[in-house]
């Protein structure tokens, strides 16, 4: 089973995609916590994507297809977080998917209003060691700012300035958004009201991966 989480920036595809793989044994692929590995290792990956990623720009398509062709096994469920990003990208993703014999099976979009969104992003902060997310007014670390998990340094991501996080949204809304009406297409779209309690997301989203969810196409 293939599943893309859509979503503007903060707009908790990553939070969603912790619950809902531990809930139904996917593959989280989220090539955003990928890219800000590959950088904080200095690879050469990460070297070619620090300045799109730092800058709140899409990094080339071809660096992030590879990417993700290179990480795809044939028979294994996936749930995608933050690719495909553009039109390029969904197409890629279909010839990627084709030789396997494989589809995507749903496309739900985490739909949050900009303002909302701002907030949540400006509010964010992960653990430098483990990428856990806290946020300073919803989801503050316990002990000051050490990971309650491995406790490593909390900090505020590097693209999360209001600049380039209002960067970022505006990319969201000139490349990704077009998505929406490509999946409406192809018949496997759903949204989720994002701007609820993580709690009431995580629910209406596993109704709809239960398939006890309508299929609104
Ligand atoms: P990426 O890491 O994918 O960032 P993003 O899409 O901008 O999404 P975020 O991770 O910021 O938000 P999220 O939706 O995961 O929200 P979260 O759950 O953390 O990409 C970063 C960069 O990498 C890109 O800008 C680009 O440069 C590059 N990149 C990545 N993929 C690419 C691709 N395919 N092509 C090209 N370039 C690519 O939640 C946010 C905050 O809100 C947290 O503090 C959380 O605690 C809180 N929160 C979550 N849910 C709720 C809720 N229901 N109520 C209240 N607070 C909540
Ligand atoms: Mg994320």
């Amino acid at each position: 089973m293939i599943v893309i989480l859509l979503g503007a920036p903060g707009s908790g595809k990553g939070t969603q995609s912790k619950v809902l793989s531990s809930k139904f044994g996917f593959t989280h692929l989220a090539t955003g916590d990928i890219f800000r590995a590959e950088i904080a290792q200095k690879t050469t990956l990460g070297q070619k994507a620090a300045e799109y990623v730092k800058s709140g720009k899409l990094v080339p398509d071809a660096i992030v297809t590879e990417m993700v062709a290179g990480k795809l096994e044939a028979g294994k469920n996936y749930l995608l977080d933050g690719f495909p990003r553009n039109l390029e990208q969904a197409q890629a993703l279909d010839s990627m998917l084709r030789p396997q014999k494989a589809s995507i099976d749903r496309v739900i979009l985490l739909d949050l209003p900009e303002s909302e969104a701002i907030k949540r992003l400006t509010s964010r902060r992960i653990c430098s060691k483990c990428g856990e997310v806290y946020n300073t007014v919803t989801r503050p670390p316990k002990n000051d700012m050490k990971c309650d998990v491995c406790g490593g340094d909390v900090i505020q991501r590097e693209d999360d300035g209001e600049a380039t996080a209002k960067k970022r949204l505006m990319v969201f809304d000139d490349l990704t958004s077009p998505l929406v009406a490509y999946y409406k297409a192809e018949g496997v779209f759903e949204r989720v009201d994002a701007s609820q309690t993580p709690e009431k997301v995580s629910a209406d989203l596993s109704k709809l991966l239960s398939g006890s969810g309508s299929l609104a196409r």
